[in-house]
């Protein structure tokens, strides 16, 4: 391998977590770089599944460093109790396999009290968001008045950082959503268990990543969320409040550009969205309801059902040409089995124009039409093919046209939720 960005193509739950974890065995780290525990990135091995939010999906590989770099929004609580959890397991997690850097921001108890007052003042007009922090955590980072876990190596400063920050938060919480104030002493008592639990956790992830890329390391980098709920590409405004594009993973890990080797995009056979906002190709029909059921889409973080729709190409095209993405990884292949046909979306008609990428305004977005192209379904039961010849026509034919209209190839394809489950062609992926 070399240094590889895992970029989801779609809006999230791609199986980004499948695929970091059976790529993990061929790297030496493993990097989250943005967003927080909105993410739900599920790992399946034997019979055990673990859905990670916050620790990198390389963390069941004892031996390989995970790393939670600058980008990432952290709630301490939450990232305790991951650890805890998983340590209960049987998982190895140590200050030794597991950095997180002290440059990262905390969300904090107002963070998340705020997304969910505005979500739940805005009645239709929410985003959907996932309740957990991450915009307001976000806001008070870009408005530098955010607090970083470095801040919680001195108490003294995170009380009257926390202090400072109270006296904005509260005067929202009483004066425009009726609700109490919060005190700094509560959440200074939490913060005690928080600095004592990962004090030991937290350095400078930069050096670390800087060492391993001039010793040659092979580092994965795992994106969360996808293209179309990035802050500045996506779906705005119904978009997450960082950047899930390729670009995002040199600012929010610290690697140079130019050391990023390669980009892999994840793609679902189908489309997927949870939340608000448009989706051309959501199929609000029984079709929808068995991919749905079939593909088990139900949120790893909230439990919400999964919007479900046909693949839409446009979408996927449109990651590709802002990500550069090298090789395709397709999961889920296996969830399609049994549909008469399939259908795949590979441009848009809107106002007499055909469309080959996303357009940039939403009221545009919400107008377009897919313009279809259907292949004939297959029947076969395709979970325990290795290799595309095991596959029927009928998919292959699916996949190489996927291919052909993004502009890119494809490397790799998840059969099934478990590592074994996967068909892999590109070498950069062995
Ligand atoms: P992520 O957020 O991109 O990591 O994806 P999620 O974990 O939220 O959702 C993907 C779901 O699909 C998880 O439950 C995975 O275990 C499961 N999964 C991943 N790849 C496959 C596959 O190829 N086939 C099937 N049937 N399930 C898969
Ligand atoms: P993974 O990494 C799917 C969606 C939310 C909402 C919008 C904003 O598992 O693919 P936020 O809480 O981020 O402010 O919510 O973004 N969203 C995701 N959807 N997968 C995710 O992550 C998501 N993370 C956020 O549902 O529509
Ligand atoms: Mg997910």
């Amino acid at each position: 391998m070399s240094n590889l960005a895992v970029i989801g193509t779609q809006w999230g739950d791609e199986g980004k977590g499948k695929v970091v974890d059976l790529l993990t065995d061929r790297a030496d780290m493993v990097v989250r770089f943005h967003g927080g525990n909105n993410a739900g990135h599920t790992l399946v091995v034997g019979d055990s599944t673990y859905a990670l939010h916050l620790v990198p999906s390389g963390i069941l590989h004892g031996d390989k460093i995970s790393v939670i770099a600058t980008g990432v929004v952290v709630d301490p609580g939450v990232l305790i109790g991951e650890i805890k959890d998983l340590t209960a397991r049987g998982v190895e997690i140590s200050p030794k396999n597991l950095k997180i850097s002290g440059k990262a921001h905390a969300i904090l108890p107002y963070h998340k009290r705020l997304d969910e007052a505005r979500e739940s003042k805005a009645g239709d007009a929410k985003i959907g968001t996932t309740g957990r922090g991450i915009g307001p955590a976000y806001e008070d980072k870009a408005s530098r008045v955010g607090l970083r876990l470095s801040d919680l190596l001195d108490l003294n400063l995170f009380e009257s950082k926390v202090k400072k920050a109270l006296e904005e938060k509260n005067c929202l919480f009483e004066n425009l959503y009726g609700q109490k104030p919060l005190k700094t002493a509560d959440i200074m008592a939490e913060a005690r268990d928080w600095a004592a639990f990962l004090s030991p956790f937290i350095t400078d992830t930069f050096e670390i990543i800087q060492k391993a890329a001039k010793e040659n390391k092979n580092i994965l980098f795992e994106g969360a969320q996808g293209v179309q709920l990035d802050i500045d590409h996506g779906t705005y405004p119904f978009v997450t409040s960082s950047n899930p594009t390729a670009g995002s993973v040199s600012v929010g890990s610290g690697l140079a550009p130019n050391k990023i080797d390669k980009v892999a995009g994840l793609v679902k056979a189908y489309t997927s969205r949870v939340g608000e906002g448009p989706f051309p190709t959501e199929l609000l029909d029984d079709t929808g309801t068995r991919i749905r059921e079939i593909g088990r889409e139900f949120g790893t973080t909230t439990g919400r059902p999964r919007r479900c729709g046909w693949l839409d190409a446009v979408v996927v095209r449109t990651a590709v040409d802002l990500c550069g993405i090298d090789s395709l990884a397709i999961t889920k292949l296996d969830v399609l089995r049994g549909l008469d046909e399939i259908k795949m979306a590979t441009s848009y008609r809107l106002d007499g124009q055909e469309l080959f990428h996303v357009p940039g305004v939403l009221s545009d977005f919400s107008r377009v039409e897919p313009v279809y192209e259907t292949f004939k379904g297959f029947s076969q039961d395709i979970s325990s093919a290795r290799t595309m010849d095991q596959l029927p026509p009928e998919a292959k034919t699916f996949l190489n046209r996927l291919s052909e209209t993004v502009g890119a190839r494809v490397g790799l394809v998840s059969v099934g939720p478990e590592r074994g489950q996967t068909i892999i062609l590109d070498e950069f992926f062995k």
